[in-house]
């Protein structure tokens, strides 16, 4: 190789390494990278001479000026990671990264108060070999109260506020009963054991006891030979089993155009609870359910024969069962969706 050819080489490999050693930062280094391996760099045009150099000498040139490349990229890849990491220790010195600091925790949401009763309700009566069973909120007057025993004009109906839509004969159910006439029609005269939840709607004045919009679930049993004692024997497991052994149910008797005989049935608040007196009229128990055996029109409006099967029917109130167990002293919290009340449960 000529010796002028080899000091360029040489000299390039030093410019270079001297140039690369007096980089400051990272933008430095990658124009000295543009500089000597850029499409018009240094180190192209010293490969792009040996189309020049005399044939016996290429061999030794071409061997010379890659070891020269390599040299250099060797070089710039080392002071580039360098320079890399010692910006990255400066950013680190000049904002410390606090490790210790507790990370963010994401709001959780929780159940509402009135679905956890209501899937305590569905726990306890599957126990108890009951199917849940849902029907419409918005239903026929027909339903609502015809196959209910109670015609048009029966006196009996007054014991329902209702919403009338503008539809003639629609209304907004004003209970979980008419979900009854459902069951029986698809049943079709098989033996039933459904629990009926769901919303219901009532033209109510709203009370710290009452709401116009409020859930209910129905339960109701078919077959032959129901008794009042599986009726009472299945409310007071249920009931046990709801409020703890230690708290007293009681049944009285009652009027339902639906059930004959009618029952309803209260639990006693607890002795301790400041609000007693206020909350339960000064009895000390609460109503959580109506109830009866189911009327023979009843069973007929459903297709069933009153003479071969009997069956009873209850409809209870969550909302009022859920005061009872935590002495919530207005039934408007539920809906009013204050964070403060819904927390706590
Ligand atoms: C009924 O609605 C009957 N359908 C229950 C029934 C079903 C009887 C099957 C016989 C056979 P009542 O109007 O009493 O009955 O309501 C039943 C329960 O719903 C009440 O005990 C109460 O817990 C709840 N409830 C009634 N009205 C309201 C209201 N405005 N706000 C909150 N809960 C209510």
């Amino acid at each position: 190789m000529a010796d002028n050819a080899a000091d360029d080489l040489k000299t390039l490999e030093a410019q270079g390494l001297a140039e690369l050693h007096g980089c400051a930062d990272e933008a430095a280094l990658r124009g000295w990278n543009t500089r000597f391996f850029g499409d018009k760099g240094l180190v192209k045009a010293a490969l792009g001479k040996l189309s020049t150099i005399p044939k016996d000498q290429r061999g030794p040139y071409g061997k010379e000026v890659n070891r020269v490349k390599e040299d250099l990229t060797g070089a710039y890849d080392a002071a580039l990671a360098e320079a890399k990491d010692k910006a990255l220790q400066a950013s680190l010195t000049a904002n410390p990264l606090d490790v210790t600091l507790p990370g963010r925790s994401r709001p959780r949401g929780r159940l509402h108060p009135a679905t956890q009763i209501l899937r305590q309700i569905y726990a306890i009566f599957a126990d108890l070999g009951f199917q849940v069973y849902r029907t419409r909120e918005v239903e026929t007057d027909e339903l609502n109260f015809e196959c209910l025993n109670m015609p048009a004009h029966h006196p009996a109906r007054d014991m329902w506020d209702t919403f009338f839509t503008t539809t003639p004969g629609v209304v907004l159910r004003t209970h979980t009963s008419p979900g009854q006439i459902h069951v029986m029609r698809e049943a079709a005269g098989k033996p039933i054991r459904v629990i009926l939840p769901g919303m219901c709607y009532r033209n109510e004045a709203i009370s710290t006891r009452s709401e116009i919009q409020f859930y209910q679930v129905e339960g109701l049993v078919i077959g032959e030979g129901v008794t009042m004692a599986d009726l009472k024997g299945t409310i007071t497991a249920f009931a046990r089993r709801m409020f703890g052994p230690e708290r007293q149910v009681r049944i009285r008797s009652s009027y339902f155009p639906f059930t004959e005989p009618s029952i309803e049935v209260d639990i006693d608040w607890p002795a301790d609870d400041p609000n007693r007196d206020r909350l339960t009229k000064g009895t000390g128990w609460l109503e959580i359910l109506g109830a009866g055996m189911v009327h023979p029109n009843v069973l007929r409006a459903g297709g069933y024969d009153p003479d071969k099967v009997t069956g009873f029917a209850f409809g209870m109130g969550p909302q009022r069962m859920l005061m009872l167990k935590h002495a919530i002293d207005d039934i408007r919290l539920f809906w009013q969706n204050d964070l403060r009340f819904l927390r706590q449960f």
